[in-house]
């Protein structure tokens, strides 16, 4: 229990970094929670029109959900893993720094789930494409990719992450609900739109 215990201090620290955040200041662009939906993530960064900016926050967000379950798994083994790697979503949702005000995790959560089941998170992305192509619309993809992740867990071989899949979805779930009022109103903006 010690380890689990420090793999979910350590991985709730490694996600509570916030790229979006970081990178709109060293780069200038501005307040990220003044702009758009205000989120720290990568769909609002590219409200700010800075495209690299954006694709950095993405793999940067995604790169620190795989470094906690990959650097878990490696020292301490599968369960640490999973434990790292929902931590490492509470971080980033919640982040101390940020007085727990965080993301949505959209973007730790892809990267969670190729790091610790790579055919299920392979299948994420590919939901999240669909879901934020046909529509146009990031968080129509980030629901798409919750909410199929848990099916692909299981169905690709990764039953034993179920209660993780299931934990995970309803948080990006709750962590959209701002989103998915604007969805049901029609309001919600189109990917790369200036204003929320
Ligand atoms: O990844 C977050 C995305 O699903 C929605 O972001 O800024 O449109 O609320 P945003």
């Amino acid at each position: 229990l010690a380890v689990l215990s420090l793999w979910a201090v350590l991985g709730y620290l490694i996600g509570s970094i916030a790229f979006g955040l970081l990178l709109a200041r060293v780069m200038n662009l501005g307040d990220l929670r003044a702009i758009g939906s205000g989120n720290i993530g990568a769909t609002n960064v590219l409200r700010t029109g800075n495209k690299t900016a954006a694709a950095l926050t993405l793999v940067l967000d995604g790169a620190k959900g795989a470094a906690a379950v990959l650097l878990a798994r490696l020292f301490a083994g599968e369960d640490a893993a999973q434990v790292a790697g929902l931590a490492a979503m509470i971080g980033h949702c919640y982040p101390i720094w940020l007085k727990f005000k965080g993301g949505k995790g959209v973007a730790t959560f892809l990267g969670v789930i190729l790091a610790l089941a790579w055919p299920a998170g392979l299948a994420c992305c590919l939901a999240w494409l669909i879901g934020a192509l046909v529509t146009r619309i990031s968080s129509m993809g980030a629901i798409a990719a919750a909410s199929t992740s848990t099916i692909f867990l299981v169905a690709l071989g990764y039953g034993s992450a179920f209660f993780l899949g299931v934990i995970l979805t309803l948080l990006i779930f709750w962590r959209h609900s701002e989103n998915i009022k604007r969805i049901r109103a029609g309001t919600e903006p189109k990917i790369g739109a200036k204003k929320a």
